[in-house]
């Protein structure tokens, strides 16, 4: 059977995205700022949630149609066979988002799809779905355009990048999947050396560990689709067990971490104990100034501290002399990643890029800062 379905994922990584569907036979792409919409059965969305590495969550679409009121949409959300997607005794959360909608007030039509949802249980079975804000068993999401509606059921629960093994953190750390992304768009490939020298919790490090393992980054979570009456618990298991099979056991992998906080580096080392990399990654507490590459070549990808405070500006200015002079002293061989939301980063490095691409840290416009170290080369 052919199901509708959005997967959504960090603005930038939109075709990295439809490689990963393609992958497991989603087909009928259709891409938008910021997601996918794509069609498959039962077994895609299952390998979708377990195995994107860039989703943020993917959602079942229930129902589209063109509304002129509130009361059409209410309409539309009554008329569902509620009780054919999910028993009335889980509990539900409504949400919505809207972009260039007409309606007067977003939070009044998620209060009427929670109604309409009601309505319809009560009418069949005398009892209602109890609303739960936290942890709700489903999930219902109305998305507003200025004339059409679409009604999802999210089928991940928690979003994707929450891959079920981060137990501390530190201040600002990068969401898995946008790690995992900009990996990606780094072109590093598992055998090859790895280096974040400002790792803070080890999210870039892990992420390129389960590359290298083959590991899906779903598998040890749990998803929204496992509440839904039509859950094929069999064919979930087998396809886990798939994956599972898939993952190829290494020791040591060539990924190095450093930072200058012994904080991040010990929340890092948590980190890597409870997602089972402890063996596999190699850290140490330094100064980005003090690092020597670990192999003649490499990849070194970063995210560094974003001047969002009085004075930062300042002090990251300080730094990135020194940073530049180590990459130009000991780097050549290595091609380097950053991702900054500070844009004047390059040029007050005096190292040219060889390529900016437009990511979005949440809701930080940034950039991917490519800079490839050759010997003698780069000065702007
Ligand atoms: C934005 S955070 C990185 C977050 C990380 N990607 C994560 O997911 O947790 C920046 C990190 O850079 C580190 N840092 C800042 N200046 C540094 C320097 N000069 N040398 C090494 N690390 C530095 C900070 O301690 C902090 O952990």
């Amino acid at each position: 059977m052919k199901n509708h379905y959005f997967a959504s994922c960090p603005r930038g990584l939109e075709d990295i995205l439809q490689k990963e569907l393609l992958v497991i036979n989603a087909s009928d792409f259709e891409k938008v700022d910021g997601g996918i919409l794509f069609t498959g059965n039962h077994e895609v969305l299952y390998k979708a949630n377990i195995s994107s590495r860039v989703a943020t969550r993917i959602m079942y679409l229930v129902k589209k149609g063109v509304y002129e009121n509130e009361e059409d949409i209410f309409k539309a959300a009554l008329d569902i066979n509620w009780s054919s997607l999910f028993e009335v005794n889980k509990t539900i959360k409504v949400s919505t988002t809207a972009i260039k909608c007409p309606l007067k007030s977003v939070d009044f039509m998620t209060l009427r799809i929670k109604d309409a949802i009601c309505d319809f249980f009560r009418k069949k079975f005398g009892k209602r779905p109890s609303v739960e804000v936290r942890e709700p068993d489903i999930k219902v999401h109305l998305f507003l355009e200025r004339n059409n509606f679409s009604l999802y059921l999210d089928a991940s629960g928690n979003p994707l990048y929450q891959r079920g093994f981060r137990a501390a953190s530190v201040e600002a750390p990068i969401k898995e999947n946008l790690a995992a992304g900009i990996i990606e768009l780094s072109g590093w490939k598992p055998g090859q050396a790895f280096l974040d020298p400002m790792c803070g919790s080890g999210t870039f490090l892990i992420e390129a560990a389960l590359i290298a393992t083959n590991q899906a980054p779903g598998l040890r979570r749990d998803f929204g689709f496992m509440a839904w009456k039509n859950f094929d618990k069999a064919l979930f298991k087998n396809i886990k067990k798939s994956y599972q099979n898939a993952i190829i056991q290494k020791d040591f992998l060539r990924i190095y971490g450093s930072d200058k906080d012994l904080r991040a580096i010990r929340v890092s080392k948590k980190n890597l104990v409870l997602a089972g990399f402890e063996d596999c990654i190699q850290l140490a507490c330094k100064q980005f100034k003090e690092i020597k590459p670990p192999l003649d070549e490499g990849v070194l990808v970063t995210n560094p501290p974003y001047g969002e405070r009085i004075g930062d500006d300042e002090e990251l200015d300080n730094a990135y002399p020194d940073w530049a002079r180590t990459l130009k002293q000991s780097f050549a061989g290595w091609r380097t990643y950053f991702l900054t939301n500070d844009f004047r980063m390059p040029k007050l490095m005096r190292l040219a890029p060889s390529k900016k691409t437009p990511l979005f840290n949440g809701a930080l416009d940034c950039r991917l800062f490519e800079i490839k170290m050759v010997a003698g080369s780069n000065r702007k």
